[in-house]
């Protein structure tokens, strides 16, 4: 493993807080953890000289691995599972009644290898059921790393994973692939999540406004200004009576933000 100075650290953790949003100045030894290999696979032999191609050359795919080592993916089905209930019981009901071109839109933001914008895919088929395609349901899921990503994609998930859902999603919702003992998510439910590169740090300029934000476990990296910032950014972005939904170990200060705090870690726009 390569030793990281302080000037190096420093540089590095600057560029990819303010890059990113993501502080790592109590990590360095995450940092020299997994990014020595990275080092070694690129033929540095020193933080000094990679710190500097980072921060002068900026090749896309260089800049990839790093967020691809340096981002933190843990996520699984169901996470937080109150949060589905009150869009199953509040959220989707408010939506089937006010939406009348029967459009909704929701984005997952920060969603990993794709557990949680599944599982609201597969909940939204769930409400609506047999009416499900008479509906636009189709989810916005964006990420910074193109590893998380590509794992959403595929959109395969081991039998334990499955274990956090109700019992006959399984069946539902999955089908066996040829390797023993990983399923993947039937393609009515895959069709209906776009997947998306996309930083939240940048300015938020899609087509809609959102109905639903889910962005949970993301911003537990951010520091507050950086937080602050990006919650403003979503409630500007959401339709009026819209949701913000973040993690459960996160807080956002409301002080300048008209955000309605409907229960823990759940938001809306009045
Ligand atoms: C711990 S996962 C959370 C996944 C899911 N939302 C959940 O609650 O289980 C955090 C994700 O946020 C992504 N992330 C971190 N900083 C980001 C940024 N600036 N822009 C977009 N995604 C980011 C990471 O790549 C990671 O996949």
């Amino acid at each position: 493993m390569f030793d990281i100075n302080n000037q190096d650290f420093t540089r590095l953790v600057s560029f990819v807080k303010e890059n990113y949003g993501i502080n790592l100045i109590n990590k360095r030894q995450l940092i020299t953890g997994r990014l020595s290999p990275v080092l070694s696979g690129m033929g540095y032999t020193n933080f000094t000289d990679y710190v500097d191609h980072i921060l002068n050359n900026s090749e896309k795919e260089d800049i990839d691995l790093l967020l691809n080592r340096l981002t933190t993916n843990y996520t699984f089905f169901m996470r937080e599972v109150n949060h589905f209930e009150y869009f199953m019981d509040t959220v989707l009901p408010w939506l089937e009644k006010t939406k009348k071109d029967k459009t909704l839109s929701i984005w997952s933001a920060g969603c990993s290898s794709g557990q949680e914008p599944y599982t609201l895919s597969m909940l939204m088929k769930e409400y609506f059921g047999s009416a499900f395609s008479n509906w636009d349901t189709r989810i916005l899921a964006t990420d910074i790393s193109l590893q998380a990503l590509s794992l959403a994609q595929k959109a395969v998930y081991s039998g334990e994973s499955l274990e956090s859902m109700p019992k006959d999603f399984k069946s539902k919702y999955f089908t066996k692939t040829s390797t023993p003992n990983q399923y993947q998510v039937v393609s009515e439910i895959r069709e209906n999540v776009l997947f998306r590169t996309f930083n939240l740090m940048e300015p938020i300029q899609f087509k809609r406004r959102f109905d639903v934000i889910f962005c949970r476990n993301v911003m537990i990296y951010f520091d507050q200004t950086t937080k602050d910032n990006l919650c403003k950014r979503f409630f500007n972005a959401t339709n009026q009576g819209g949701y913000l939904f973040i993690g459960h170990s996160e807080n956002i200060t409301s002080q300048n933000l008209p955000y309605e705090h409907v229960m823990p870690s759940t938001y809306r726009k009045p």
